[in-house]
């Protein structure tokens, strides 16, 4: 039997920063950034909230959305770029708060693809019979390592959320197929230099527009499928240009697409967790959908999945 995820769970801060605060702050509008990226709006998380607490908030609601509770948990994994220290990492902090006496945890760093490579991780640890459960959190505190007088950066942001239950799951559900990589040669194109983030944002758009696209191809071949088998592409929720070029690779209407990104921005880890979830909720993924994931990042990362919900 495969792994799928049994349980979801997200969070958001409550501040709102909107475009229109940020032409306050930069030389920037409203126009440039939604034409440019599509992101309308993103959340900003408060001094007392840090990287911990946002996963602390999503890791709880996915265990109950689980039907377990956090003694059962066997590993935690946390994909941060932005964790509270470099150690203790966010994972132990987290095994601490939830009660997860029973866990073994770590982070992972792989920038925006780092959900993808927990859910990958947890599939290997829960296939081969190793833990019954694994959570995976996908949470970013983004405002803390950018330069709001940058103006290339400071607007694609936001902080979040996002956890999963990865369990066993029926026959033919779950995780059907997966791609991971990683190209350190453009490591310099998207880094943290000091205290901020920095990027190349032309570089890493080429990047993403070309993998997004073939990684999607690759995971649903892997797993003897066409296109049209497609219900759902959830992709990183990077810009809307670089999601709907992978969306017309796969040849599937808007519809068909899951779009967060006006509400939060760039979430890295935790946009995909975020969308899946507000899908699931709106009864807009269903049971026995297929679910093609996809993401990319800085090192440079990418990891994609194909799902049958
Ligand atoms: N407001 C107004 N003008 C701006 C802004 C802004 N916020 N930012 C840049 N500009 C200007 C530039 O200075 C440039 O002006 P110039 O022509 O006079 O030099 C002009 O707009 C066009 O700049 P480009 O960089 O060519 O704009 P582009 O269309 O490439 O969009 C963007 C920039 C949105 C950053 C795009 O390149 C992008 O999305 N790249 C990928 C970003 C990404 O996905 N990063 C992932 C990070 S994930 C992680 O690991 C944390």
């Amino acid at each position: 039997m495969n792994a799928g995820i049994i349980g979801l769970g997200t969070y958001s801060p409550e501040k709102v920063l909107t475009n229109e605060d940020l032409e306050k702050m930069v030389d920037t509008s409203d126009e440039w950034i939604r034409t440019r990226t599509g992101i309308e709006e993103r959340r900003i998380a408060g001094d007392d909230q840090n990287t911990s607490h946002l996963a602390f908030e999503a890791a709880k609601e996915a265990i109950k959305d689980a039907g377990i509770t956090a003694d059962q948990i066997g590993l935690i994994l946390v994909a941060t770029v932005t964790p509270d220290y470099t150690f203790p990492s966010v994972s132990t902090m987290l095994q601490d708060q939830l009660g997860a006496t029973n866990a073994a945890a770590m982070d992972v760093s792989a920038a925006c693809a780092g959900f993808m490579y927990g859910l990958v991780t947890a599939k290997q640890f829960v296939e081969s019979d190793t833990y019954s459960h694994v959570l995976v959190v996908g949470v970013e505190k983004l405002s803390k390592i950018t330069n709001w007088e940058d103006r290339n950066t400071a607007v694609l942001f936001g902080d979040g959320a996002g956890a999963a239950v990865v369990s066993k799951v029926s026959e033919g559900r779950g995780i059907l197929s997966f791609e991971l990589g990683a190209a350190g040669s453009g490591g310099k194109h998207l880094l943290q230099n000091g205290p901020y983030l920095e990027m190349n944002g032309r570089e890493v758009f080429k990047f993403a527009v070309r993998q997004m696209g073939e990684s999607a191809v690759n995971v649903i071949e892997k797993a003897g499928l066409s296109k049209e088998d497609i219900d759902m592409l959830i992709p990183h929720q990077a810009n809307i240009r670089i999601m709907d070029a992978s969306r017309e690779r796969l040849g599937l209407p808007e519809e068909k697409m899951s779009k967060t990104i006006h509400k939060y921005g760039n979430t890295s880890s935790a946009s995909i967790p975020l969308s899946l979830k507000e899908e699931v909720v709106n009864g807009k993924v269903k049971d026995d959908d297929i679910l093609v994931m996809v993401g990319f990042g800085g090192g440079l990362t990418w990891g994609a999945i194909t799902l049958k919900w």
